[in-house]
This record gives C-alpha cells, structure tokens and sequence, in this order.
C-alpha cells in the first residue's frame, strides 16, 4: 500500500507564502518521480490575513487542528509593520512547545559555489548543526508587567531550565555528534548566569562520561559567536538554549552562505506529536511582494520534513538537487544572483534526478 502522509503547509505572512509555494513544487516533483509515497497536503490559510478577518492570527483551535498531522510545513510569520511580532509569533512558539518539539535542529553548510561573507582561511569549511532547546529556558510565557505607565513600571521575565530538559537536549546533540565528526560545543553563559547556565554546565559534566567518544567542550555565548565567525570550520554540533540557540542560528545561517539557505526542523524526537520544518529566516518584509525571495531554506526544510517521515532517499535527492544548483553559481539577490524566486526553484526541479 501507498503510504500517504497529512502535511499541514502554514505559509503565514511576508515571503512565507512564496517560499512555501515553491517547496510544494518541490515536494510534487518528487512524488511524483518517486511513485512510492503521496502527500496529501492542507493549506491553512493563518496569519496577517486572518488577522484583519478575525482580529486573530490563528482560530482558537489551532492546536487541535494542527496535532491530526504527520507533519507542519510553515514559511514565515510576522507583519512587524502592522501587528505586534509578540501577538503574530505567539502561535509558533505555542506549537513548539505544545507539541514538545523541544529539538529544534538547524544544519548550516557552505554549499561548493556559495560566497561565504567571512575571509577567515576556514571560511568555505563550514558543516555545522545547531541544536537549540526549543521547549523551555528563555521562551517559556513566565512573567509579568507592573505599575503599566507609571514611574516605577517594570517586567519581569523569567527563564526556565529544567534538569530533564538540559539532559535531553544534550543527550540529542551527543547522539547526532557521534554521526557526524563527533565533537559538541555547548553555548553557556555560567560566568554571568549563575543559576540556569551553571546548571547546564554540571549536566554536561555529568554526561560526559557516557559519551566518551565524543569531544565535548564549552564556550560562552560571547566567545561563542565569534569563534563562529572566526573559525567556523571548528564546530560540528553546538546544543544551545532556546535563546543562544535562536541568536547562533542567524550567525550560523550567515557563515552557511546566508539565511536563504538555512532549514530548520522543530522535532518531537518521540513522535508523540507532528513535528515542524520551516526555513530559520522570517517573513523578510523588506522584500516581500518582489518575488526575489531565495526559496532553498524552505526547500531544504521540506527535505528534513521528509527525512522525518522515513523518505531518506527523497531527502537526499533534493539535497543533491540543491547542491548541483548552487554549484553553478547561480541564484537569487541575496546569493549574487539575478534569479526570482521560482526561477530558482525551476533550477532546483531541472536537477531532480530520478534514482
Ligand atoms: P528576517 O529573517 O525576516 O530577515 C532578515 C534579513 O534577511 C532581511 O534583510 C531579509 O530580506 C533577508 N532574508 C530573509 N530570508 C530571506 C530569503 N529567503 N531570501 C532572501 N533574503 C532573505 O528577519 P527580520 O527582518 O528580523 O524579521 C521579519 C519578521 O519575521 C518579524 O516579524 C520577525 O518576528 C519574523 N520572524 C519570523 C520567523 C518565523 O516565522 N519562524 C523567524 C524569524 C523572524
Ligand atoms: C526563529 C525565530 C523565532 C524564534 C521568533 C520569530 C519567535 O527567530 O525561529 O528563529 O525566536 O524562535
Ligand atoms: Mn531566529
């Protein structure tokens, strides 16, 4: 029998629909070639445009919705102009952490044929993973504002890190590290933080042991950031908090030829729940409408998402895809190129080959 899988694909706003609107071509592309698997695929129709229907971003029961899925492709959200990033985002950090995809997995790699911005001699070596903690620490809806417009008005927000959820985080990165070049960085910052981060310093210590095979050191986030700038060749997996994590991926995205190339995937290592496979980027307001928009992140996301799903095979033929595209030294604004958006995923379409 066929196996069939419910893809939710949530666009949501700026550029998050052109780039989604491209994986999709890639995703048919290759079912298609493929014969052995078929998407049945959903467009939710949330986001900026819902709001002014609505005056929400998403309806009430976006969860339940949202968790009869294999799995979520999402574009981008956020219409800074407009609405509130804290009011449009709420959602995205909501599924994240309801549906406890607490491994939020972020390769970045030079691809042969993309300018690297740095040059540092380990410019066009970077192979790197970000694994950021995506269900608690700095994210989680803790805290309060007090004494609203007066004088002595203040915030409180408050951080959360859990003993379980450092461990198995780590745990993550330490599994992943030991596929690849089996070395962990992990981002701290106990020298200032000296509750949350020196918690996360002992859990590291205490799992060292376990995973002897792995080279396994820290770094302060300051350090950290620039190490990526500076030798980034020298990291291989990097487990972060939500926050170190988020601030690693946009620098991380950059080193990896910028975040047109960057994917994502918010998994539920259990499976208890769809996991979410976007781009890093967000809705990119200053080009959206142009159609220039770089729709590999997106697309490479779309490859883990079928990676996640079992479709290994299908994964890498778009990786390969990608890779024989980008060789050629062609692509969109933000790569040098000249190409629009669906120009470049045309490239991409021409390069599927089949097996
Ligand atoms: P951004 O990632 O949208 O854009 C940063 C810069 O990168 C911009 O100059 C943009 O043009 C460029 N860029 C991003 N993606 C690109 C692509 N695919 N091709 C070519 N260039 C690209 O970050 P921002 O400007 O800080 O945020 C804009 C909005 O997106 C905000 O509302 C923010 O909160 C939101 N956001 C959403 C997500 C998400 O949905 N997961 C992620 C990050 C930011
Ligand atoms: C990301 C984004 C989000 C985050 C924002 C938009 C809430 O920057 O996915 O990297 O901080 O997680
Ligand atoms: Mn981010």
């Amino acid at each position: 029998m066929m196996k069939t899988f419910k893809i939710a694909v949530y666009p949501g706003d700026g550029i998050g629909g052109e780039v989604t609107d491209q994986a999709v071509r890639v995703l048919q592309r290759v079912q298609d070639q493929s014969g052995g698997f078929a998407l049945e695929l959903t467009h939710l129709p949330w986001g900026a445009a819902y709001w002014d229907e609505t005056g929400r971003v998403v309806p009430d029961d976006f969860l339940e919705i949202l968790r009869g899925f294999d799995a979520i492709l999402l574009g981008a959200i956020g219409e800074p102009r407009r609405i509130p990033d804290h009011v449009t985002l709420e959602p995205l950090i909501r599924i994240r952490q309801t549906f406890d995809q607490y491994a939020c997995v972020r390769p970045s790699r030079l691809y042969p044929g993309v300018r690297s911005p740095l040059a540092v001699p380990g410019a066009s070596k970077v192979d790197l993973v970000v694994v950021r903690e995506n269900s608690e620490g700095e994210y989680v809806n803790n805290g309060g504002r007090f004494k609203v417009g007066e004088p002595e008005e203040f915030a409180l927000q408050t951080a959360i890190h859990t003993r379980k959820g450092i461990e198995r985080i780590l745990r993550f990165g330490f599994e992943l590290a030991r596929k690849r070049r089996k070395r962990l960085t992990m981002a701290t910052k106990s020298n200032a933080q000296r509750y949350g981060f020196v918690l996360w310093d002992e859990v590291l210590e205490e799992l060292r042991g376990e995973y002897g095979d792995v080279e396994a050191d820290k770094q302060h986030i300051d350090a950290a950031v620039m190490n990526f700038v500076r030798r980034p060749e020298t990291f291989d997996v990097v487990v972060g908090s939500n926050l170190f994590g988020d601030i690693l991926t946009d620098i991380g995205g950059l080193v990896g030829g910028g975040l047109g190339l960057a994917p994502s995937a918010n998994i539920n290592p259990e499976r208890k729940a769809p996991s979410l496979f976007e781009p890093v980027h967000g809705s990119a307001p200053d080009i959206a409408g142009q159609g220039i928009a770089n729709p590999v992140a997106t697309i490479l996301g779309a490859a883990m998402m079928l990676e996640w799903l079992g479709l290994e095979a299908e994964a890498e033929r778009i990786r390969r895809a990608v890779a024989a595209t980008l060789v050629r030294g062609i692509g969109t604004p933000d790569l040098g190129g000249t190409l629009k958006t669906a120009e470049m995923a045309d490239a991409v379409i021409n390069e599927l080959k089949d097996d």
